[in-house]
């Protein structure tokens, strides 16, 4: 595993992280079956580990105080979210800061995901949508600093909205804030337009959110796809996005190298990136954390692969059905 800056925080994080949404929000979820991959994802070297109280209503938190606990010699870096007061994912553009990020609501769940974790500190705190216009009104961040200076946090994020990398450049401007979370990966290169450069110029960590496009970038979906009834992804891969992005995962396919995967070139796509500071694919198998960790020691893809995969940025925008 090779290790990256967290920009200003200075943290070597591994440049895959683990994303641990689907192991408390995504149907056929097992524990024990999580903890063994999280466990086996230390063992290689993961050191960066994202959650939010909103992953099952804390559960999601609790699996990730537990990993923490069982390997007290190792450094562990944790990062959870402050859900929008309002639940609504993502945020609009009438969406008032009251709505979503009240002072007196972001303290409740810096409490509540201490309390899941059973940490005393939780290294960074981020709000789970993100609107540039809050920046008008400074309570959030005065909130977030001041669960700094409580040593509660110790750094602050945002995490912006899916298909809206804009929505944050200004934040990252702002010089307020530690890190950003965003979707980058093969369709959504859409982040090195504003965002990255400004990350750069600020030493912002960046943490790459969704490096399979909730599955389409693994190569494993087809147009007869479906998942159980209260699975979240019937409602993200509705006719109209399962025919487009399975067209266009089967347009990838003969750019996968000998030897590789779908997954394996997805991810090393963005490792090819070197703003970027952490992936954090979602993984509750175990073979998927074996070979998703593989790919950081592989490294970044040859120019000419890179090139070809730049043709295949997929611009989208916010829908009814994107979340
Ligand atoms: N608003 C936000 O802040 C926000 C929104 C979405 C996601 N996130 C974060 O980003 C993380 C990643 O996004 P995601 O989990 O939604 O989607 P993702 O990482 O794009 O895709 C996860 C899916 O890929 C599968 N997978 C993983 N490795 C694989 C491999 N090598 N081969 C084949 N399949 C593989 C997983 O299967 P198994 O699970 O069955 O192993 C899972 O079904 C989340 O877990 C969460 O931490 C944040």
């Amino acid at each position: 595993m090779q290790y990256r800056n967290f920009g200003r925080t200075g943290w070597p994080v591994s440049e895959i992280g683990y994303g641990m949404w689907g192991m408390a929000g995504w149907s056929g979820s097992d524990d024990d079956q999580s903890l063994r991959s999280l466990q086996m994802a230390v063992d290689l070297g993961c050191n960066f580990f994202d959650t939010a109280w909103a992953y099952g209503n804390g559960h999601s938190e609790q699996l990730l105080g537990r990993l923490v606990k069982a390997n007290p010699d190792k450094r562990l870096y944790t990062a959870s979210k402050v859900p929008p007061r309002n639940r609504q994912w993502p945020s609009q553009r009438t969406f008032t800061l009251d709505d979503c990020f009240p002072p007196d609501h972001v303290r409740e769940y810096v409490t509540r995901s201490l309390a899941n974790t059973g940490l005393e500190c939780i290294d960074v705190m981020q709000l789970h949508t993100w609107e540039d216009t809050w920046l008008q009104d400074d309570r959030w961040i005065e909130e977030l600093i001041e669960q700094k200076n409580q040593g509660r946090i110790r750094a602050i994020g945002i995490s912006v909205n899916r298909w809206e990398p804009w929505n944050g450049v200004e934040a990252v401007r702002s010089g307020l804030v530690d890190c950003v979370q965003v979707i980058y990966n093969v369709f959504d290169q859409n982040p090195q337009d504003l965002l990255f450069p400004a990350c750069r110029e600020h030493n912002v960590g960046i943490i790459a959110r969704v490096p399979f496009d909730e599955g389409t970038l693994t190569g494993n979906l087809t147009l007869d796809s479906t998942w159980p009834e209260d699975d979240w992804r019937n409602s993200y891969f509705v006719e109209e996005n399962l025919k487009s992005s399975v067209a266009r995962a089967e347009g990838l396919r003969p750019l996968v190298p000998a030897g590789s995967t779908m997954a394996a070139m997805a991810l090393r796509f963005i490792l090819s990136e070197p703003a970027v500071s952490t992936i954090i694919p979602g993984m509750r198998k175990a073979r998927h954390v074996e070979s998703n960790m593989a790919t950081s020691d592989a490294g970044p893809l040859n120019p000419s692969l890179l090139q070809s995969l730049q043709a295949h940025r997929w611009d989208r925008t916010p829908t009814c059905w994107s979340q």
